[in-house]
């Protein structure tokens, strides 16, 4: 069995693909990880689709001259609008988030009703929809854009005390309910953080965390590439962000559940 002991790049437009970063780093603890959040751009989700690209593109670029071995999109919006020019410009393996979250759906789902909110740009691409009819050509999906939760999160408005964000996901969601789903899919990963106060106002609908997702096709896709780690390699995270590393670093600490053990440094990209 060959081994690659060169780390994996995930990158994301800030926080949310820390959700991944926490993901990878439990199930592959071997691996490497350098991780990129665009910070001086975010949010990605009210973008042209022009522009999402050419995001996407510096940022992969940006993570190759970081010697990684494979990359995973774990933001849904750079997924659902650029992931097949970024297939054809990279010859990288390329994991993203949409697929394997919207798989899980079709799993889950006992009534095959289906909701998934994300970024304007995630919801209006409809990447979602067609992956889970791909899957279930009778499932029925629910989409709602849910442009303000990204800067809560980034704002680190996520406690279940914070009434602001309460109300806004309140607004966004109660029109779930008359809807009947069972499963929503949390179509951003900025969005597992609001999982307490989300799972309080959809009491029993079953949350897909789309960062998370992503473990398991990227598992595979290293085995069948041999570019898993070697069992003796020390996986550890090296964080880079385009603007404001301090507070990155400082509500990170949220994301992973433990303070960022390696700094975090700010690069111009
Ligand atoms: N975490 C990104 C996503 O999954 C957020 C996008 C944004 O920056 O608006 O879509």
């Amino acid at each position: 069995m060959k081994y690659d002991d060169r780390p994996i790049g995930i990158f994301d437009s800030g926080l949310g693909g820390l959700t991944s970063v926490k993901a990878v780093a439990e199930a592959l603890p071997n691996e490497k990880i350098v991780y990129f959040g665009d910070t001086a751009r975010v949010p990605y989700g009210d973008r042209s689709k022009e522009t999402i690209i050419e995001y996407v593109k510096d940022d992969i670029e940006f993570l190759l001259s970081h010697n990684v071995k494979a990359i995973v999109i774990a933001c849904n919006t750079a997924d659902s609008l650029a992931r097949p020019e970024m297939e054809q410009i990279f010859r990288i393996p390329i994991v993203g988030v949409v697929g394997p979250a919207a798989k899980k759906a079709v799993q889950l789902t006992k009534n095959g009703k289906i909701g998934v909110i994300g970024t304007n740009a995630t919801i209006q691409s409809n990447a979602y929809s067609k992956v889970i009819h791909e899957y279930d050509a009778s499932a029925e999906v629910f989409s709602v854009a849910c442009p303000l939760l990204v800067p809560l999160v980034e704002e680190g408005r996520i406690s279940k005390d914070d009434k602001v964000t309460r109300r806004v996901l309140k607004e966004y969601l109660l029109q779930f309910t008359e809807k009947g789903i069972d499963t929503l899919v949390l179509g951003c990963t900025h969005y597992p953080l609001l999982s307490g106060i989300i799972a309080e106002i959809l009491p029993g609908v079953k949350l897909i965390n789309s960062g998370e997702a992503a473990v398991e096709s990227l598992r595979r896709k290293l085995n069948e590439n041999d570019l898993s780690a070697s069992p003796e390699n020390r996986g550890c995270v090296k964080y880079y962000v385009s603007d404001n590393a301090a507070s990155f670093a400082r509500h990170g600490g949220i994301f992973m559940g433990h303070e960022l053990t390696e700094s975090v440094t700010e690069v111009n990209i």
